[in-house]
């Protein structure tokens, strides 16, 4: 039983085509979509057939397909599922017993560097075999970014202006060289963004890369609906659809027998990471070394956090187990709980940045692990009954979203491993303020910037330490600070501007 009543719209009645006229006047090549148009009645969706008078035929067969891809009853579960769609702080971890995680930390002493140098020669060793595999999620609509085109595309290199995807490309280029291995790439997109991603990557002669030893693979869309459960449309013969979250990519990497090809090739491990943070540290070996050593299924890097406030997920044990906690679950308490010493407690950010083992993974598919739907209210822009576009200034829309933390509940054995954010976290999410254009050119240059420093060059900064002037280091340059001390010429001056790409 899903049936629902649809609720009143703003522009009078719900002038929806009849079922019975739809089915009398469907082209006989329409035919077998005749169930779907039934279902869609059935669960008081038929208001998507309001313009269908008005509609080509070639409208009319998008929306048919869109239908017939929908599964009613599960998507009213979802919208049912009131526990499903809590918004308010205070909700999660109130009440629960939420402890810190251990942290693997930045090395400082002596021990610690011994430690990670240890781990350093173990993850090489498994890059060398050829074990890992990068997989990038790509599939995300970006819309606080509200560009049009999927995020890797963006130029945001301070000189060349090389996109977010030539920089990661070229870092695995430079690390399977060094290695002397092929590293299998795999890039999650979405039906909104799979063409124009494959589409640059062809144009940019997958930028250096072997195009067969990239992967592209698309995860399932969920249709957006209003605070009243119906289904929304932008046009008059489209429905509003939105990828199923980062955490769609498990079910993906099971269905489009991705995981099973991996297994086949000796990929023991991946290196997940979230395609808009320009400064991830691709195949870090000493994080691989770390997760390998603690036989790990799932690892974690974590970054300091900004402050207490900052809108950035934090690492947990609660009731003993794995969790990243998003800010807006973390009670006001634990937000601001602190050590003997004045640090935060709860201080481990989640960079999304991890290492995934296949044979775990293979294990939860294989069970048919599913991972739980969260609802986020959005200010999603549709067209009305009277056929105008709206753009709503209040939230008007629920999308479902599965996120892949949330397969820690199933992780017996995870590490998570600190890292200085200037070093390798600084994600591009908004237009402005955090996390925008802005900061992240400003992290690559300061990042580059240290790595001059520290080979000796000196290099103006202002009152905030931000670089004076323009620094770009290619990878096959300098993939870290360690190959940039070996080749960087010690006379040289920095005059404001400065690019080292290899020849
Ligand atoms: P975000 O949660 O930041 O979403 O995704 P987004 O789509 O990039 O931006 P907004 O929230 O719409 O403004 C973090 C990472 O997860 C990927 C994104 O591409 C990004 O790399 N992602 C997100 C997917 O691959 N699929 C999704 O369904 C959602």
């Amino acid at each position: 039983m899903y049936k629902r009543s649809p609720a009143p719209e703003k522009n009078g009645s719900i002038n929806t085509v009849g079922l019975e006229f739809i089915m009398k006047t469907l082209d006989a090549d329409l035919s077998d979509y005749r169930k779907a148009i039934g279902n869609a009645f059935e669960a008081s969706q038929s208001h998507v057939f309001r313009w269908w008078n008005e509609i080509s035929k070639q409208e009319k067969k998008h929306l048919l397909h869109q239908i017939a891809t929908m599964d009613f009853p599960f998507i009213h579960n979802l919208f049912m599922n009131k526990s499903l769609c809590k918004t308010q702080p205070d909700t999660r971890t109130a009440g629960l017993q939420l402890t810190p995680p251990n942290v693997i930390p930045v090395p400082v002493n002596d021990q610690e560097k011994i430690s990670a140098l240890e781990a350093r020669r173990i993850g090489e060793e498994s890059l060398r075999k050829g074990e890992i595999a990068v997989l990038t999620v790509a599939g995300g609509d970006g819309t606080r970014l509200g560009i049009g085109k999927p995020k890797g595309m963006l130029s945001v290199a301070p000189l060349s202006g090389k996109s977010i995807f030539q920089l990661h490309a070229e870092k695995i280029y430079t690390m399977q060289k060094k290695f002397r291995v092929t590293i299998p790439w795999y890039l999650m997109t979405s039906e909104t963004n799979d063409f124009a991603t494959r589409e640059f990557f062809r144009v940019m002669h997958f930028f250096g890369l072997d195009p067969k030893q990239v992967h592209f693979f698309v995860q399932r869309m969920l249709p957006v609906i209003d605070l009243h459960g119906n289904l929304l449309m932008n046009s008059k013969a489209n429905i509003i659809m939105s990828p199923n979250g980062h955490g769609g990519t498990i079910t993906a990497l099971k269905e489009k027998g991705i995981l099973s090809n991996m297994k086949e090739n000796g990929i023991k491990n991946i290196f997940y990471h979230q395609v808009d943070n320009v400064l991830v540290r691709m195949v870090d070996p000493v994080f691989i070394g770390y997760h390998l050593k603690n036989r790990s299924e799932i690892s974690l890097k974590s970054v300091k956090k900004h402050h207490p406030e900052e809108k950035v997920g934090v690492i947990g044990y609660i009731n003993g187990k794995l969790h990243i906690i998003e800010y807006s679950e973390l009670s006001h308490a634990d937000m601001y709980a602190q050590n003997a010493d004045g640090s935060l407690k709860y201080n481990a950010a989640n960079t999304a940045i991890h290492l995934m083992n296949t044979d775990f993974l293979e294990h939860i598919c294989q069970d048919g692990t599913k991972l739980p739907y969260h609802a986020a209210k959005k200010k999603v822009t549709y067209l009305n009954a009277a056929g105008e576009i709206i753009a709503p200034k209040e939230n008007n829309a629920v999308k479902f979203e599965c996120f892949i933390f949330d397969i820690l509940k199933h992780v017996k054995r995870g590490i998570v491993m600190e890292v200085l954010r200037e070093d390798e976290f600084s994600p591009l999410k908004n237009t402005e303020g955090d996390n925008s254009p802005v900061t992240v050119v400003r992290d690559i240059n300061n990042l580059f910037g240290k790595w001059l420093r520290n080979a000796g060059i000196p290099i103006p900064v202002d009152a905030q330490g931000n670089v004076i002037g323009s620094i770009e280091i290619g990878a096959a340059y300098a993939i870290d600070e360690e190959m940039l001390r070996n080749k960087i010429d010690k006379g040289l001056r920095f005059s404001g501007t400065l690019n080292l790409q290899a020849p």
